[in-house]
């Protein structure tokens, strides 16, 4: 993992925002429930999860690890005994422990599920990873700039949190090259999802194979973007059903 040198500032509330790219690194208006409806919702989860032993979950970005840790909750809460999910991340510019841990003082329900990635974030340079964070859950965090290193990743995940700081702000995370990258290691079937509408990224993906779609974004954004990496027909592995923004 690279050294910490990525500084922070804060919003009300708690809100980090990167001095590095200036963004902030979820909405303000709730970045627990933008997970939930953005990422997991876009990627059809938790219902996929219902027919798979191994789920496999790649995120551009690990931020703060919110993402990971609303995930991992809902996790919890809807797996069967025999089932693994293995969230891999990739980000550059990792946080300091000490502002993770205030990043997510906020979020109550994700206590004390947040202490533990926490821990296992302020002595992550002489631990191995993956990290098994519990008998059925194992998190990977790979360090480098995410286009490397998604092409050097041996794995293909089921379903992608595309979640770069703003695409004017941070180009390299909605690259064509990184886009292609990420469709080359999605499994036949699997999906993205991404916050963005933006135009650009749109015809990145759709250049790189996936068939886009767009839906109403969270909390008054007009849109965002979810796809597949079509096995055939489009569609034929599973419906997205959505709930209300
Ligand atoms: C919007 S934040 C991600 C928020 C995160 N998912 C969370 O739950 O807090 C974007 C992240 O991408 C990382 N990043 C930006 N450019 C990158 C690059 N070229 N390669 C890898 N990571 C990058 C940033 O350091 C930041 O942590």
């Amino acid at each position: 993992m690279q050294s910490s040198g990525h500084s922070i500032s804060w919003e009300t509330g708690d809100v980090p925002r990167s001095s590095l790219f200036d963004d902030t690194f979820y909405t303000r208006r709730n970045g627990q429930a933008e997970t939930a409806y953005v990422f997991m919702d876009g990627n059809g989860l938790p219902r996929r999860w219902a027919d798979a032993g191994r789920f496999t979950i790649g995120e551009l970005g690990f931020g703060t690890g919110l993402g990971f840790l609303e995930t991992w909750r809902r996790w919890i809460e809807t797996r069967s005994p025999s089932q693994c999910l293995v969230f891999t991340s990739f980000e550059a510019y990792p946080i300091s422990a000490d502002d993770m841990a205030r990043a997510l003082e906020p979020w109550k329900t994700l206590t004390p599920l947040s202490g533990t990635l926490v821990s296992r974030w302020r002595a992550r340079s002489t631990l191995a990873m993956p990290w098994q964070m519990d008998e059925q859950t194992q998190l990977h965090v790979m360090p480098g700039e995410a286009e490397a290193s998604v092409a050097n990743w041996s794995g293909l995940a089921d379903a992608w949190y595309l979640d770069g700081f703003s695409p004017d702000k941070n180009p390299a995370m909605w690259s064509a090259a990184l886009m292609q990258q990420v469709f080359d290691h999605t499994v036949a079937g699997g999906s993205f999802a991404t916050y963005t509408a933006a135009t650009r990224v749109r015809r990145h993906l759709q250049d790189a194979g996936f068939a886009v779609n767009k839906r109403k974004g969270f909390a008054g954004k007009r849109e965002m973007m979810f796809g597949q990496r079509t096995a055939g027909p489009v569609g034929t592995r599973y419906a997205i059903a959505f709930r209300d923004a």
